[in-house]
């Protein structure tokens, strides 16, 4: 059987041809799938998207089916971590079909995960059909609790929406992280109560330093807020304690004993977790990110419509998997304020 980087070894198919899971050039197990459903939001952060963004054309959008079978795929293929991301995916229509299909694999056991990344604008309509699919976590993106904040950040967001999100999943039963963006000058005054906040109601809370992707028509720069720096202030005030928790993520845990949270960072720009990756991306349309530092991509789109049978995407995989790179390098261009890669957030689904 092949080891893993951990040491963990892995089982063959039956016909012992095809190794069930996806192990790249540096023996890391693939494992988790992050999958963009939609290019399209509801909001438009500033630091995600600019006002006018051009989304693509639906025709190029793989059918629910499609996405269906492409997970599904990837879950024969060792894939026990399943997130659903956008764009924001609960505005992608009949969303739940593809939650309800994908929650077959919850019974048979193969995914230990299904869960989304969502702004909380739909959940107060969607929080129960997600727990009755099976989905136990979500993510909450919320970066401020100031109602004018809020608009100013998303443009076009309704903190009460979110907020009656937050308590419709709650009241579901669904676990639910915040993850919030530091950016300088905006919130940063604002992380401690919203630290307070969230531990107060249960929720573990994370920040995100932002990243140099996509243009998003501001001065990037302006909003770069390195979280030793929150890290460091957040020290003067509460007692932080390492903790070995992790959930398969890049987020490195604190656990906050005044209030006896947990704290999450992940900083892709001043801390390198790439020897742990576990997870790859899948655009919309089919698209294969291996790593959200590099622009590297394979077309599934293709495989997956060539031919009823799942080889040629199975092929299509090993061979992109194949060429996994070793890690991402993420630089703001300083001198002409260019993002590190063109292309957005919501493409790949963070
Ligand atoms: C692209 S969104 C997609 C899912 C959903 N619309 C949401 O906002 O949760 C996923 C995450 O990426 C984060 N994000 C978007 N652009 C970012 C950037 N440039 N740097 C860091 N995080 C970013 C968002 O704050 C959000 O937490
Ligand atoms: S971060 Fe999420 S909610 Fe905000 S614009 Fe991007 S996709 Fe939409």
């Amino acid at each position: 059987m092949p080891a893993t980087a951990d040491g963990t070894t892995l089982d063959i198919d039956r016909a012992g041809t095809r190794p069930r899971a996806l192990i790249d050039p540096f023996r890391r197990a693939i494992t988790y799938l992050r999958v963009s459903v939609t290019d399209r939001c509801d909001f438009r952060c500033a630091y995600c998207m600019s006002e006018h963004m051009t989304f693509l054309p639906k025709a190029d959008l793989l059918s629910l089916e499609e996405l269906d079978r492409l997970c599904s795929a990837f879950v024969d293929k060792g894939v026990n971590k399943l997130r659903l991301t956008g764009g924001e995916p609960l505005v992608r229509r009949g969303i739940m079909t593809l939650v309800s299909s994908l929650s077959r694999h919850l019974k048979t056991g193969a995914l230990k995960e299904l869960t989304l990344t969502t702004n909380g604008s739909q959940l107060a309509k969607y929080a129960a059909e997600i727990k009755g699919h099976g989905v136990e976590r979500i993510n909450v993106s919320l970066d401020t609790l100031d109602a004018d904040k809020f608009r100013a950040i998303t443009r076009w967001g309704d903190l009460d929406k979110v907020m009656a999100g937050i308590d419709a999943a709650q009241a579901a039963g669904l676990r639910v992280k915040i993850n919030a963006v530091a950016l300088k000058g905006v919130n940063e005054d604002e992380i401690a109560s919203m630290l307070e906040w969230a531990h107060g109601r249960d929720m573990d809370f994370t920040v995100i330093e932002v990243m140099p992707l996509g243009d998003v028509g501001e001065a990037r720069l302006d909003q770069y807020l390195p979280l030793s720096m929150v890290r460091s202030r957040l020290a003067e005030r509460y007692t932080l304690e390492d903790i070995d928790y992790r959930t398969g993520g890049p987020a490195r845990y604190v656990r906050v004993k005044e209030t006896g949270g947990r704290l999450g960072f992940i900083t892709p720009l001043t801390h390198n977790f790439c020897e742990s990756c576990n997870r790859v991306r899948i655009t919309c349309t089919g698209t294969l990110y291996m790593c959200l530092g590099q622009d590297d991509a394979a077309d599934l789109r293709g495989p997956l419509r060539a031919s009823e049978s799942d080889d040629a995407l199975y092929a299509a995989i090993d061979h992109a998997i194949g060429r996994k790179p070793k890690g991402h390098d993420f630089v703001i261009d300083r001198r002409h304020r260019n993002p590190a890669l063109s292309r957005h957030m919501s493409v790949t689904g963070g």
